[in-house]
């Protein structure tokens, strides 16, 4: 992997490395207390280079004489809105791609020295914007080739002088488990399937024991046992046996009934018989993104150790093709007793959520189910790479859930769910049938079929199709694979779930 940086707090006054990183703020302002030569250097280098302060604009330096470092880097940070959590994230990752070697953040602008938890997430998106999957480059990545001929491949130490070190360093705590979380999910989705089926997979997650996790895992056996056919039967055309793991994290009283996380795990969606086209089809490698989101959420609870009981519940299969493969036609009966007809077999995702939703609910009678898939292109259709889509039976979950999404980054969009639009699903042969029939609101059917399992539980799905993989490079994301959702529902518990 990618060399991180190593992260450290200090002081304001903390004596400059060979990178000195100041915050400015409108008009390309600076913060009072700084020494006049670099204050009249800035100044100039603003007016030469236009820099007026703007949010994640920056002036690079040669330090003037008298300041202890080799280069200034001067970052923007002035805007209209106000700064959300991810705005820190963003300012993080552009000093983190700028700034090698021994850097030195002033966490402070004109208008005063920055919260703690605000230098806490400059410095989680420094480490996110390291990250790089190139665990199969025999030759690591151009970076590195750059520093190798300077003799040094050491990673950047990013020292954040801030007001109030001890606070910086707490919340920094948190902030490292979710980036964790987040770089983990980013792992388990940029993994090839060769190596990662469903046994490799549930063994991976098993390794979370180490957080304090309590992980079960399921074989065939015991979800033949517990009539899970929805989910066997897209298994069924693998050689790979499917798993479904179930993670818990025991952060509150034992009384305390629990929040459960449930996600899609299809570690390669050829899209069985109803066979995929050719083009792109390598990307559905990262058909298992909802279960890596999930995995990456229970190790960042596990990791800031939250006050919370949460479920993670991943159902692992691969959709693939021979002659024992589900057909078109098939009437499989899920754990729930509904009788569902296959009349296309990409459209499994929802076989697999069936059962695993049912379970969970059915097992731990939880305050609200969330799940997350990459379940619909149609979701790619609607909103793009910029929002997932959300589905919900309960107002005040979808509220809270957008109101995380703005804060977090990872945004939201609420769709409808319609009687209207269940009726789409009804069988001919069977209970529902797995498709909607047609093109129109392919992803609304889809969650309408997920509804059929979650017994009026508070829920809420979201689509991450177009979020979770090959979304564009961001300011802290560089991976094809981006961890989505990991921050949206940390944030959504932190917020809402966690006992005092
Ligand atoms: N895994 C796909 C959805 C997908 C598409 C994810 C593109 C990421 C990128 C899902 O299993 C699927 O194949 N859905 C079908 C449903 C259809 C057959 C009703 C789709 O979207 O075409
Ligand atoms: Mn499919
Ligand atoms: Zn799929």
């Amino acid at each position: 992997m990618a060399k991180l940086p190593k992260i450290a707090f200090a002081s304001l006054d903390q004596a400059p490395g060979d990178v000195l990183v100041v915050l400015s703020g409108e008009g390309g302002s600076v913060p009072e207390g700084l020494p006049d030569a670099m204050r009249e250097a800035i100044a100039k280098a603003a007016r030469i280079a236009k820099f007026k302060g703007k949010r994640l604009a920056a002036v690079d330096l040669i330090a003037p004489s008298g300041v202890a470092a080799d280069r200034l880097l001067v970052v923007g940070t002035h805007a209209k809105e106000p700064a959300t959590e991810e705005d820190f994230l963003k300012l993080g990752g552009t000093i983190a791609a700028k700034a090698k070697g021994a850097v030195t953040i002033r966490c402070e602008t004109p208008e005063g020295p920055l919260a703690p938890a605000e230098a806490a997430r400059m410095a989680s998106g420094a480490m996110l914007r390291a990250y790089e999957f190139d665990l199969y480059k025999s030759k690591k990545s151009k970076k590195d080739d750059e520093e190798e001929k300077e003799g040094d491949d050491e990673p950047a130490t990013l020292t954040f002088a801030v007001a109030d070190p001890d606070g910086a360093r707490a919340a920094f705590a948190a902030e490292e488990a979710i980036a964790a979380g987040t770089m983990l999910a980013r792992d388990l989705v940029n993994e090839p399937a060769n190596i990662l089926g469903p046994v490799e997979y549930a063994d991976r997650i098993k390794e979370l024991e180490a957080h304090g996790i309590a992980v079960e895992i399921l074989g065939e056996d015991e979800m033949r046992a517990l009539k899970m056919h929805a989910l066997l039967g897209v298994s069924q055309g693998s050689p790979r046996p499917p798993r479904l793991v179930i993670m818990r994290w025991n952060g509150a009283a034992e009384s305390e009934q629990p929040v459960a996380f449930v996600g899609k795990g299809v570690v390669f969606d050829t899209g069985g018989i109803s066979i995929k086209p050719a083009g792109g089809m390598e990307d559905m490698k990262g058909d298992m993104g909802g279960s890596a989101a999930v995995v990456g959420l229970m190790r960042a609870l596990a990791g800031r150790k939250a006050k919370v009981n949460a479920i993670g519940i991943v159902g692992l299969v691969e959709n693939a093709v021979d002659g024992a493969a589900q057909r078109p036609g098939d009437i499989v009966t899920a754990m729930s007793g509904t009788t569902i007809e296959v009349l296309n077999t990409d459209a499994e995702g929802r076989l697999v959520l069936a059962d695993a939703l049912w379970y969970c609910q059915d097992r731990f009678k939880p305050r609200f189910m969330v799940n997350l898939a990459t379940l619909t292109g149609a979701i790619i259709v609607a909103l793009g790479n910029h929002h997932a889509g959300l589905f919900s039976n309960n107002d005040e979950l979808a509220e809270r859930l957008a109101a995380a999404g703005k804060v977090s980054g990872e945004k939201v969009w609420r769709l409808p769910l319609a009687r209207e639009y269940d009726k789409m699903i009804e069988g001919k042969f069977a209970d529902i049938k797995n498709i909607g029939g047609g093109r129109a609101a392919g992803s609304i059917t889809a969650a309408q079929f997920l509804q059929r399992f979650v017994n009026d539980v508070p829920w809420a799905h979201l689509d991450i199709a177009g979020t979770a993989m090959g979304s564009p490079s961001s300011e802290y994301n560089q991976s094809w694979a981006s961890g989505f959702g990991v921050r949206l529902l940390d944030r959504l518990v932190a917020d809402h779930y966690q006992s005092a």
